[in-house]
């Protein structure tokens, strides 16, 4: 990654007319940076991502071109959301990719949570870099770096350790080489959204809780299993649909449902019903680096119970995950 510093002059931008000569600005660079080349750009549906496809979008139209690719790990609903708002409302090129069989069975059988980690990373390069091949004159690639991004890699640079291998997309193989572009790569997370609203993205696409590269991966548990997968998917939409009801999806930093690979012995229509545990975390932090417990409302608690062992199939009980961090980490994996 290119390091470059933000300058001290550089004005935080929090107001919806510092953003939009923020994007005038990036419009005018990006133009004089591609000229009527194709830009290439992988977009998660994250924050990052959408804000950078948003602002190419008007900077450049349909010479860029986006490719979302669906790991088979994404939350319910997800990808197609980003078809709806990409292609449907804002008209853009894009190339959808369902690659859930081609991750789902180099993971089958895969426990060990790091090895998980780097099977997800490099498929999807692979994924992408096969897409990319097929498309011809495209002389840019489009990332959605951030300025936090630009500080943890001159961390890494100065050789300081992570707990764990947080990197979504690698470099790409030697014959794909691209020039980048970069709009937003000064920019920190409260100055993207602030760009993404004035750019027109759905609040809950701008406000999107962090999401981690390896999706539901690291959340299903040890050896991920399709119906295992699915439970954790149904789980967690429902978890996110209490949270929006009760207020609760605006204040909490991040929320979600692990399933590990246990089961207990539980009664349902009369019946032994064997079944895993719905593992409740909601946390709030500023930085990831700590993180402290959101306090659920004990009848907020006791309707996502009953509307998980209800609906979900497969899943027998809900548990609360009262663990900061330290000494546990945000994910369980
Ligand atoms: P941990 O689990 O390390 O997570 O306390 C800190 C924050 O990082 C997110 N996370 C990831 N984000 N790729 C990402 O982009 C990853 O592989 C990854 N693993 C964890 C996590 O959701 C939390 O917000």
């Amino acid at each position: 990654m290119d390091i470059t510093k933000r300058p001290d002059s550089m004005e935080r931008i929090t107001t919806p007319e510092l953003a939009n000569a923020f994007i005038e600005e990036q419009i005018a660079e990006v133009r004089s940076q591609v000229g009527d080349k194709k830009v290439l750009l992988a977009l998660s549906g994250g924050v990052d991502s959408s804000v950078v496809a948003a602002l190419l979008i008007k900077a450049i139209g349909k010479q860029l071109v986006c490719v979302h690719v669906n790991h088979g790990l994404m939350r319910k609903g997800e990808s197609e959301n980003v078809i709806e708002v990409f292609r449907n409302q804002l008209d853009a090129n894009l190339i959808y990719v369902d690659a859930t069989d081609r991750f789902l069975d180099l993971l089958a059988g895969v426990s060990d949570p790091e090895k998980k980690r780097k099977i997800i990373g490099a498929e999807f390069i692979n994924v992408f870099a096969d897409e990319a091949r097929k498309l011809d004159d495209i002389t840019f690639l489009a990332q959605g770096t951030i300025y936090p991004d630009i500080l943890e890699s001159i961390k890494q640079a100065e050789g300081k350790k992570a707990v764990k291998s947080h990197h979504n997309v690698g470099g790409l193989p030697e014959d794909l080489e691209f020039s980048l572009v970069e709009p937003i790569k000064l920019l920190f997370k409260d100055e993207v959204r602030v760009v993404g609203e004035a750019l027109g993205l759905p609040h809950a696409m701008v406000y999107r809780q962090p999401f981690p590269g390896p999706g539901l991966g690291v959340r299903c548990l040890g050896a991920i299993t399709r119906d295992r997968l699915n439970a954790l998917r149904e789980a967690d939409a429902i978890l996110r649909e209490e949270f929006d009801i009760c207020g609760l999806a605006e204040k909490v930093w991040q929320y979600f449902v692990i399933v590990p690979d246990i089961k207990s012995v539980g009664v349902k229509d009369d019946s032994r019903y064997e079944g895993w545990p719905a593992i409740i975390r909601a946390v709030n932090t500023t930085d990831a680096m700590t993180a402290t417990i959101e306090e659920i409302p004990y009848n907020i608690l006791h309707k996502i119970t009953q509307r998980i062992t209800n609906e979900v199939e497969g899943i027998n009980r809900v548990l609360l995950d009262l663990t900061p961090k330290p000494t546990g980490t945000i994910e369980w994996e």
